[in-house]
């Protein structure tokens, strides 16, 4: 039997992680997973429960009541928390501020990662995130870090927001990037490191069509090999 492939995109909020990662999906036919998504569900289940962060045995107890799935209609990863679909609004800023405390956190971490990892085991996938090619998937056929210049990064997710009509500054927008930059790379669990086979793709001036050209110059080789 064929090995299943395993691509790991890592790297700073806001730099286009999912996009790459699903355009590649889409066009090699994979599995797109887009890990944030479940540190975003688990988020929006502590805000609705209030439940306090260092509440280690309310977190405990909540982790074993959140069930999270992933439905893909045209690569857009839909996500259900307990059945219900809150793909919105894990996005909206209350889960965005939150959602960096709530990944810092052992437990959410052990569990989320075993859930993963879990997902990776049969079938070719993309998973983007923190730690993919640091923690979940150190073996990942191949691993990507991205990374962009944070004015950037803000100037995109302002434009992203707006066209949803949310009612936010380019500056709320900045220190939420800065702020969740300095979170996801201080943090003591799996911080956000490049690994050291990662590739880097820096998309600051670069556009999406550039981007996806650059990372299909790794991926084609490696579709070569497993197919021999
Ligand atoms: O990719 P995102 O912005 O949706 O991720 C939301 C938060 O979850 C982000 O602050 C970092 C955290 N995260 C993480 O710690 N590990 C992952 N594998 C994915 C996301």
């Amino acid at each position: 039997m064929q090995k299943n492939i395993v691509i790991a995109i890592d790297g700073y909020s806001s730099c286009g992680k999912s996009t790459i990662a699903r355009t590649l999906a889409k066009k090699l036919h994979f599995i797109y997973i887009d890990s944030g998504a479940m540190y975003r569900a688990v988020t929006l289940y502590f805000l609705r429960k209030d439940i306090a962060l260092d509440d280690h045995d309310a977190i405990v107890s909540a982790l074993a009541d959140i069930h999270l799935n992933f439905h893909s209609r045209d690569y857009q990863s839909h996500i259900t928390l307990n059945d219900e679909e809150v793909s919105e609004e894990i996005r909206q800023m209350p889960v965005s501020q939150l959602v960096s405390d709530v990944s810092a956190i052992r437990e959410v971490r052990v569990e989320m990662v075993r859930q993963q990892q879990r997902m990776g085991r049969s079938k070719n996938i993309i998973m983007d995130g923190r730690d993919i090619g640091t923690v979940v998937f150190p073996n990942a056929d191949l691993k990507l870090f991205m990374t962009a210049d944070p004015k950037i990064r803000a100037e995109r997710r302002f434009k992203e927001l707006m066209l949803k009509g949310e009612q936010v500054t380019m500056e709320e927008i900045f220190e939420n990037i800065a702020h969740r930059d300095f979170l996801d790379t201080t943090r003591e669990e799996s911080p956000l490191v490049r690994a050291d086979d990662a590739i880097i793709l820096d998309n600051t001036t670069i556009d999406q069509e550039q981007q996806l050209a650059f990372v299909l110059g790794y991926v084609t080789p490696l579709l070569l090999k497993e197919a021999n």
